[in-house]
């Protein structure tokens, strides 16, 4: 991990190592999400509006529901070539699994402006990266969506962007297969 007083990791290489954890061995420390909330807060927005909210939900019951509704969402997923539903099941419920010790925040913007919340999810992924931490997010939508909506008090116009999930990974992940990103031409 990288310690606060060492040098600040160059944003490409912070681009470079950025992947999608799912797994942690235990949250950030405040400290570290203090930071990564500041990142998101500095992201682009429309005039500058900064329509953001960034909540942090800590509370352990919360999370467990937030969990619970994206493995009721996921469950609904068809199964791709190949896949059983028993394979659906067993990804959506791995979907759950994956908020044990992880730090939660839900990412808000007021109606009409997600683009900017998207924008401030990107920064607070590189953030975390910086810090040596791995970053997920987790989207909702239709009724699920809705009631993380109000289980998380959402302010009155508001909107969740998404939830995103933050710690120290489990284990390394490999990085994507050359032929799934594109390739600048020497
Ligand atoms: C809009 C959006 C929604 C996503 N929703 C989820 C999600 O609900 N659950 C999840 O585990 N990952 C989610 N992801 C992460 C993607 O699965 C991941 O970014 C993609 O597989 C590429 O992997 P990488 O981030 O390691 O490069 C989402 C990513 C984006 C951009």
């Amino acid at each position: 991990m990288r310690l606060p007083w060492e040098a600040p990791m160059d944003v490409y290489e912070a681009i470079e190592k950025r992947r999608t954890i799912r797994f942690f061995k235990k949250g950030a420390t405040e400290e570290q999400l203090r930071r990564i909330i500041l990142a998101g807060s500095k992201a682009p927005s429309g005039g500058n509006s900064q329509p953001w909210e960034f909540i942090v939900i800590d509370d352990p019951d919360v999370i467990e529901q937030l969990g619970e509704l994206k493995h009721q969402l996921n469950k609904t997923f068809k199964p791709g070539p190949g896949q059983t539903q028993q394979d659906v099941e067993e990804r959506a419920l791995s979907q759950k699994k994956g908020f044990a010790n992880a730090s939660v925040v839900a990412v808000c913007t007021t109606q009409g402006q997600s683009s900017a919340g998207w924008l401030a999810v990107e920064n607070m992924s590189l953030a975390a990266v910086a810090d040596g931490l791995g970053s997920n997010i987790i989207s909702y939508w239709d009724e699920p969506k809705k009631e993380v909506e109000k289980l998380i008090g959402l302010p009155e116009g508001y909107q969740l962007t998404c939830v995103l999930k933050f710690g120290v990974p489990e284990a390394e992940v490999a990085p994507p297969p050359a032929t799934a990103r594109i390739q600048l031409a020497p």
